[in-house]
């Protein structure tokens, strides 16, 4: 077979052993392996100068690109198409920690930075990168920035668009934006870096960011509650508030159902209460001062809690390796419905006020509509973002299940839009909900964004089906 023109460009740009033609099955399905593609090629550029090259050579032979980082995403939005037409261009050999910053409370690091290397680059300086999410040991920081990423802390330190200052991005064209700011103001004109925060590949490619560090926490106290339902979770989390303050870091609300399916997968996982609950938040508080007095503060606004009947039963952990464990149980929940069976996966958000009647109301119509359907509902409470995520029946066939996708989004999302939330609260939208798009965005707001579209890609090259179609 003849070889696209491309490819030998490319193997000159970035060097042969960095232009991948095959074995690409990894670059070729997304996380939940729902989505699979064919790549023309994948390459692997070393540094901004070589992304661009290949960048260039993309425009040049009309080749579209699709960027990818740890390939962790949800909505399968890193994955190519099956045309054999399109380039993945990977960003993990842009790995470099450009500087650290702490009298400025930064760091300028580069896009295939691992997040969980980020994190222990900002513990090495006595600083905080917050940002903390189940993938963090493989995800990138450009696809953190791209999927605009959410996580466990958002409570406490906001989204990722919250802790960029800067970016560096190369454009379709091929030429280099340098946004690389270290600045906590700067009004110059439109915020550029905006755009490429959750653009999901579709603008551009990152290539490096400035990120904003905070005070490393030098004491940390971890809960789990039980509670009766998400309404008494909700006055808890107003309770928690009030009393820890700023010092309150995540709140993150799981079923029993979902809590009992991850403990089946995963036996080794802790069972924080003898007496099984419906529902279990697990908590953490964080500040600078020492834990004892932390974990005094912690357990008597706890007891108070216990009093006002806001929970049934309480455990505060008394070691790391007890807090750990319990976030380990948190963090494996993906992966316990991975192995149990293909879901019908949601990822909304919600005034947090709503959260307790949207769950009564969908639940119920979601067992009605699709007997014997088991809902796994876990998330960040604190953010009123939702994981409402509908598996098939026991012992019933997924490719069937799988059928029922449509009908299953129809109930969730239009609840989404009767209770004023959004159908991605922090995954994005990817290839997995661009056709629902339009259903929930006016049409006055789509067309803005592909006139973004149309003035930074006019030959529709970047990460085409994804976001918009
Ligand atoms: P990829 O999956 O490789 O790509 C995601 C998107 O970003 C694609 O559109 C891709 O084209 C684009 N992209 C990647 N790199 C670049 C770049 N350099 N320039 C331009 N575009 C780029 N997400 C949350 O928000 N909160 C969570 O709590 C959370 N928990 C998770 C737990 C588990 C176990 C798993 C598997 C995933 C979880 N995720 C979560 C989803 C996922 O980890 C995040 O979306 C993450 O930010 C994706 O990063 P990535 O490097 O894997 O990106
Ligand atoms: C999480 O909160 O664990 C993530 O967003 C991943 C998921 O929804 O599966
Ligand atoms: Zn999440």
């Amino acid at each position: 077979m003849i070889e696209h023109p491309f490819i030998a460009q490319a193997r000159e740009a970035v060097g042969a052993a960095h232009v991948l033609t095959q074995d690409l099955a990894a670059y070729a399905v997304d996380w939940k392996e729902k989505y699979h593609g064919r790549p023309l090629a994948v390459v692997r550029p070393g540094n901004t100068a070589e992304v661009s090259a290949v960048v260039q050579l993309c425009a040049q032979h009309r080749l579209s690109i699709v960027p990818q980082g740890g390939n962790t995403g949800m909505c399968g939005a890193a994955t190519p198409d099956d045309s054999g037409q399109q380039v993945v261009i990977t960003l993990s050999r842009l790995n470099k920690i450009r500087a650290v910053d702490p009298a400025n409370n930064t760091m300028t690091v580069e896009a295939g930075c691992v997040l969980q290397t980020l994190q222990e680059t900002a513990e090495s300086v006595n600083r905080l990168y917050p940002l903390s999410v189940g993938s963090e040991g493989s995800c990138q920081i450009g696809g953190n920035i791209a999927t605009n990423a959410g996580g466990v802390q958002v409570l406490r330190y906001g989204n990722t668009r919250d802790l960029v200052l800067g970016l560096e991005v190369v454009l379709p064209s091929g030429e280099v934006l340098d946004l690389l700011r270290g600045l906590r103001k700067d009004n110059t004109g439109y915020d550029l870096k905006h755009l490429f925060i959750g653009s999901e590949g579709t603008l551009g490619l990152i290539t490096a960011a400035t990120l904003k560090l905070m005070p490393l926490p030098s004491a940390h106290a971890v809960g789990m509650v039980a509670v009766k339902s998400p309404a008494l979770a909700v006055e808890l989390l107003q309770h928690m508030r009030d009393r820890m303050g700023e010092r309150f870091s995540a709140f993150e609300l799981m079923s029993h159902a979902m809590v009992a399916l991850t403990r089946r997968v995963f036996p080794a996982l802790p069972q924080p209460f003898a007496q099984a609950h419906d529902w279990y938040v697990l908590m953490e508080v964080a500040d600078g001062g020492a834990d004892a007095a932390l974990t005094a503060d912690f357990q008597s606004a706890l007891e108070q809690a216990l009093e006002r009947e806001l929970v049934i039963d309480v455990v505060i952990t008394q070691s790391q390796a007890q807090a750990r464990a319990l976030w380990e149980l948190r963090d494996n929940v993906s992966e316990a419905q991975q192995h149990d069976a293909p879901n019908i996966k949601h990822d909304i958000s919600l005034p947090v006020s709503q959260v307790p009647r949207f769950i009564d109301e969908v639940s119920a119509e979601l067992a009605s509509k699709f007997p014997g359907s088991r809902l796994f509902c876990f998330g960040h409470l604190g953010d009123g973002n939702l994981h409402f995520n509908l598996s098939r029946p026991e012992g019933t066939d997924n490719a069937l299940w799988l059928k029922k996708n449509d009908a299953v989004n129809d109930v969730v999302h239009a609840a989404v839009a009767r209770f004023n939330g959004s159908i991605s609260a922090e995954h994005g939208i990817g290839q997995q909900k661009v056709d629902e798009l339009p259903r929930y965005k006016s049409a006055l707001e789509l067309e803005v964004m592909r006139a973004i579209k149309r003035a930074l890609d006019p030959l529709q090259l970047m990460n085409p089906g994804k976001v918009l179609r």
